[in-house]
């Protein structure tokens, strides 16, 4: 808490210099921002070619090297705003010099690790900015004996995943679905997956990490101090640093684990079957996850709900466990497929039919224009409001809700423990999902307004005051400040909903570890006193 005061104190203080230095001093780039990045960037590493990791637009490769990690086409457009510089660091003194020089030079930094941030945050800045790309980071070592491993923030889960596979059939780490998200902003915003009941997220099993300060320093968690290193387990890593790499608590399955898929139509009883799924989803079992995908089909005019289960055990013990627990989805033995744990990766990510080294596939990524949005469930929603959501889903045509039972160990975690608020009392996350081909404003207009009242007719059914948001799932239209200049009000907005009594923690963190906000976007964390990092347009 000293700690903390005192930051209040430099923070002031800096405030103060700032002012002093506002009238007569400003950020100057004379020649080419980048001859005067890459003359910054040589002179802290004469020794080492930095310029082969800055790109410049005329760089031939600037292009491709920026549009590999985008995983959304709307960001890919011609008008969306491009870096002035990309730079893809091989070493962390390239991570060090980056921002020592962006931040000389008044530029904003992005911070990109697998780019699949779905408002395209880490790398799209309206104001000059410089991509730091840590694609090339990625190095992965498994410790079995000790039970972790340790991960360079580049690498992908699916070859984190992988990783761990080759030296233990029985050891797991709880993160998400999809293999070619980034360890990064994964990690650092939360990150959930389906041992989520059994094990909690992935912040909850982080045992160390290491991160590049606004001054250049590398920190680990005994340096950094426990207050940032709470931080960087759900308050998103963009607003503290750039991190390097995370050490994490490996898990224990079971050699074989049990999966099953079914779907319920309406004529098939799905409206008493989800209703059901309200009350026993979040209470059943730990050791089993069941989620529900909910979809309209016009020309059906029906809605199919589709019900996806990973369980730690076998498939007689599931069905024992359906049996007693949610006899209404009719659960037997045929239904369900026994599979290693790497295996029941791939039924939830693509096929059990594909070799385990797709995991490894990084351009394996078929990219849509894309919006998500999330919503907290803490009473079921009421039959009669089932009904009514099915006839507006079928009205809207476009978006589905995919649904994730919390309850298990995510009940056990304190709400303050990590930046990640939505513990006990939440029955299930909702994701509004809506991925479409078609291009230019029109299409655009249409599928993010689908979201935007499908959003609005939830109101009454789901968290309130503030009404939860799930950091990992980016959404601007919760909320947004002035890149450069968060203020604490604008922050608050989007802050409370995405970490509720934790926002004014991380914004004592903040005040101490980046006073001056350096590390800024549209939903960054603030400082307590409104600060802008001078910057040039
Ligand atoms: C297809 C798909 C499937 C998904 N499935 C799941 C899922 O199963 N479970 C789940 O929880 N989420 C899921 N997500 C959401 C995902 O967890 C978030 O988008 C996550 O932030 C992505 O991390 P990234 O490194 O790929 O993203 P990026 O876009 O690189 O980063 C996301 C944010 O983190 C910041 N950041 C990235 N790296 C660093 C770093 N090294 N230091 C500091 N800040 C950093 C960025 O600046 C940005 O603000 C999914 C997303 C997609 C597109
Ligand atoms: C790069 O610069 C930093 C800061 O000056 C220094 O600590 C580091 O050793 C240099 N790295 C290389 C590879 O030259
Ligand atoms: C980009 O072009 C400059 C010359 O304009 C060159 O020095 C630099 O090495 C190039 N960068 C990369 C990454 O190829
Ligand atoms: C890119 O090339 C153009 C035309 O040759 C030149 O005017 C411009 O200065 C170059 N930009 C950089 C960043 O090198
Ligand atoms: C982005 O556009 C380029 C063409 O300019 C295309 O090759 C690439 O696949 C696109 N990427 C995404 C994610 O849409
Ligand atoms: C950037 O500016 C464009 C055009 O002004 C706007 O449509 C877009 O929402 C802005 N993006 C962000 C992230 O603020
Ligand atoms: C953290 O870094 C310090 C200084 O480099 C080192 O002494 C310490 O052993 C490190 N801690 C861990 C857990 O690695
Ligand atoms: C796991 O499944 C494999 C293949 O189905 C089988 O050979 C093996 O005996 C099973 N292991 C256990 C512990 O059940
Ligand atoms: C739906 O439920 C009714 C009554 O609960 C039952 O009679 C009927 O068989 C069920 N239909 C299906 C397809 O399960
Ligand atoms: C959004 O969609 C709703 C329902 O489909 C429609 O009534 C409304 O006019 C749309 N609004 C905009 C701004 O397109
Ligand atoms: C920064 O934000 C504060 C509070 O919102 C505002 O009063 C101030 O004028 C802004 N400063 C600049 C330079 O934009
Ligand atoms: C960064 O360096 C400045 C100037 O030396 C110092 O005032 C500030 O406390 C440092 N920031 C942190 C977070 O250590």
């Amino acid at each position: 808490m000293n700690a903390i005061k005192r930051s209040y104190r430099l923070c002031s203080l800096l405030l103060i210099q700032i002012l002093l230095l506002f009238g007569f001093y400003t950020h100057v780039i004379s020649g080419s921002v980048y001859d005067t990045f890459l003359e910054c960037m040589s002179n802290r590493n004469s020794s080492d070619h930095v310029s082969s990791v800055i790109y410049n637009p005329n760089n031939s490769s600037y292009i491709s090297t920026l549009q590999a990690y985008i995983r959304n086409k709307r960001f890919n457009t011609s008008s969306t705003p491009k870096p002035v510089i990309i730079v893809t660091p091989l070493h962390e003194t390239h991570v060090q010099s980056t921002i020592v020089c962006s931040k000389n030079m008044g530029m904003n930094l992005r911070i990109r690790s697998g780019g699949h941030d779905f408002e395209g945050l880490s790398y799209v800045s309206n104001v000059t900015f410089v991509l730091l790309d840590m694609s090339n980071l990625r190095s992965i070592s498994v410790d079995i004996e000790e039970e972790t491993a340790t991960v360079q923030v580049g690498a992908t889960i699916g070859e984190l995943y992988y990783n761990i596979w080759k030296k233990s059939k029985v050891h797991a780490f709880p993160a998400g679905v999809c293999p070619t998200v980034g360890v990064g902003g994964h990690i650092s915003g939360g990150g959930y997956g389906v041992l989520m009941r059994k094990y909690g997220l992935t912040v909850d099993n982080i045992i160390d990490a290491t991160i590049v300060d606004v001054n250049g320093s590398v920190f680990n968690r005994t340096l950094m101090g426990e207050d940032l290193f709470w931080a960087i387990r759900g308050g998103g890593g963009a607003s503290f640093g750039v991190v390097l790499s995370f050490k994490l608590q490996l898990v224990r399955v079971p050699e074989n684990v049990t999966v099953f898929r079914v779907s319920k139509t309406l004529e098939e009883n799905a409206t008493d079957i989800v209703n059901r799924w309200q009350y026993v989803a979040d209470k059943i079992d730990k050791d089993l996850f069941v989620r529900l995908n909910l979809k309209p089909d016009n020309t059906k005019n029906t809605i199919h709900a589709s019900f996806t289960a990973f369980f730690l055990g076998n498939p007689e013990r599931l069905v024992s466990v359906m049996t007693t627990g949610f006899p209404e989805l009719g659960i037997q033995k045929n239904d369900c497929k026994s599979m290693s744990w790497i295996e029941s990766e791939l039924f939830w990510s693509s096929n059990v039919k594909n070799p385990v080294e797709i995991l490894l596939e990084r351009s394996r990524f078929s990219a849509k224009f894309a919006k998500r949005k999330s919503d907290y469930l803490q009473t079921p929603i009421p039959r009669d409001g089932i009904e009514s959501l099915w006839r507006k889903m079928l009205e809207l045509r476009v978006v589905e809700l995919v649904l994730n039972p919390y309850g298990g160990r995510m009940s056990e975690i304190g709400d303050h423990e990590t930046p990640f608020p939505h513990r006990a009392g939440n029955i299930f996350k909702i994701e509004y999902s809506v991925n479409w081909d078609e291009e230019g404003a029109v299409a655009k207009g249409y599928y993010l307004n689908q979201t935007r009242v499908l959003y609005e007719f939830m109101t009454p059914f789901v968290s309130k005051n503030p009404r939860g948001a799930y950091l990992n799932y980016r959404d601007l239209d919760i909320g947004t400040g002035v890149v450069g200049n968060n203020s604490y009000t604008d922050g608050k907005v989007y802050g409370e909903k995405y970490f509720k009594g934790n926002f004014d923690r991380l914004v004592k963190v903040k005040t101490m570890v980046d006073g001056d906000n350096f590390f800024t976007n549209e939903q960054s964390i603030p400082c307590l006193t409104s600060r802008r990092m001078k910057m040039v347009k």
